[in-house]
């Protein structure tokens, strides 16, 4: 019986660091500490004990079930302190901030852009970064000896001057003019190349946003009044415009829509060149060549186009007085859009 006695002893030991619910705890009480439990059925048996054994006997059976009672009782107070307890977690401790990556401010510029045109009517066509001298400059009426067409300007890829880098978003027009008969209203967004040198106002890569309108009569009055229109929902309501006389070969007459200079309201400071006025596009009639290189009759139909630079654009909204900060990926500049 002696044996008996320690298994249950061992057994008790073995199951302790088992012991993790309130069912677990529950079960060891009807195992051990009841009426039908493995040690009251040894204390039932020690009236069976010869009498000499009864006094050791009876002290073991005695200290073992104080050690079953109490192991359940301390199992029962930790338990109860566990649920009850606060845990462990200081819930006043800030937590880490996640990074959360945003659409670059260029984008973001350009997104807006497209939106009020497509409210405007306007569909959005796309065309390839690496153009042919024939869409860039030939078939956009530039004479063969235009200096924008010279090594400083443009880079081209072949040495024998065919391929190149395009320049400016314009030969999208001349690919959708050759696509799709009129009445054509697009904007093309896309990036463009051009070999300067880079400073705090230009970059040798940027965007652009070309538009192109071509249907019958067309008139600049036409062209005035949805740059207007673009513009006001652009920069608010009381911001000025102007447009200014220009030359492009691809339209004639020609015009620069210039906008007042946000920084000094047109009094004339350090971004505007003291001018008061800041140049936002380039616009004007397509030029009749133009629209007869594309097929299309410059008796009948007629067309304006217009071009945005969009980092100056976005400039102007973000205050960024530097074009080199749009590129530098810099955190601290990006995560404020
Ligand atoms: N392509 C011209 C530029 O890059 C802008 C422009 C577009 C002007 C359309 C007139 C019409 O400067």
């Amino acid at each position: 019986m002696l044996d008996e006695i320690k298994n249950i002893r061992t057994e008790i030991e073995k199951k302790i660091p088992n012991i993790k619910t309130a069912d677990d705890i529950e079960k060891f009480r009807l195992e051990f500490l009841v009426k039908k439990g493995s040690i009251q059925l040894l204390f039932d048996r020690l009236k069976d004990v010869p009498k000499e054994e009864k006094p050791l006997i009876g002290k073991e059976l005695n200290l073992l079930r104080n050690f079953a009672e109490e192991t359940y009782k301390s199992l029962k107070e930790k338990f109860e302190k566990e649920s009850q307890s606060v845990p462990d977690i200081d819930l006043t401790l800030p937590g880490r901030i996640g990074f959360t990556g945003s659409r670059h401010p260029v984008l973001l510029t350009m997104n807006e852009m497209v939106n009020i045109f497509v409210r405007l009517g306007f569909d959005v066509a796309e065309g390839p970064d690496i153009e042919d001298e024939y869409h860039n400059f030939d078939a956009l009426n530039f004479p063969p000896d235009h200096p924008a067409r010279d090594m400083q300007d443009t880079f081209f890829i072949e040495s024998d001057r065919k391929l190149l880098l395009r320049t400016h978003t314009s030969p999208v027009q001349i690919r959708v003019m050759k696509g799709m008969k009129p009445p054509i209203r697009c904007i093309m967004p896309g990036r463009v190349y051009r070999n300067e040198a880079i400073n705090a106002r230009s970059l040798a890569e940027f965007h652009q946003i070309e538009g192109l309108y071509v249907d019958k009569h067309v008139t600049l009055a036409e062209l005035k009044g949805t740059l207007i229109k673009f513009a006001k929902q652009m920069y608010g309501s009381n911001s000025k415009f102007r447009f200014r006389p220009s030359f492009f070969p691809f339209t004639e007459p020609s015009a620069e829509l210039d906008i007042s200079c946000f920084l000094c309201g047109g009094e004339g400071c350090r971004v505007c060149k003291h001018s008061g006025w800041l140049e936002i596009a380039g616009c004007g009639m397509v030029h009749p060549n133009v629209l007869k290189e594309c097929g299309i009759d410059p008796e009948v139909y007629s067309g304006y186009a217009f071009g945005f630079g969009i980092e100056r654009v976005t400039m102007l909204r973000t205050g960024i007085d530097d074009i080199r900060l749009l590129y530098e990926n810099d955190v601290r500049v990006l995560e404020q859009f």
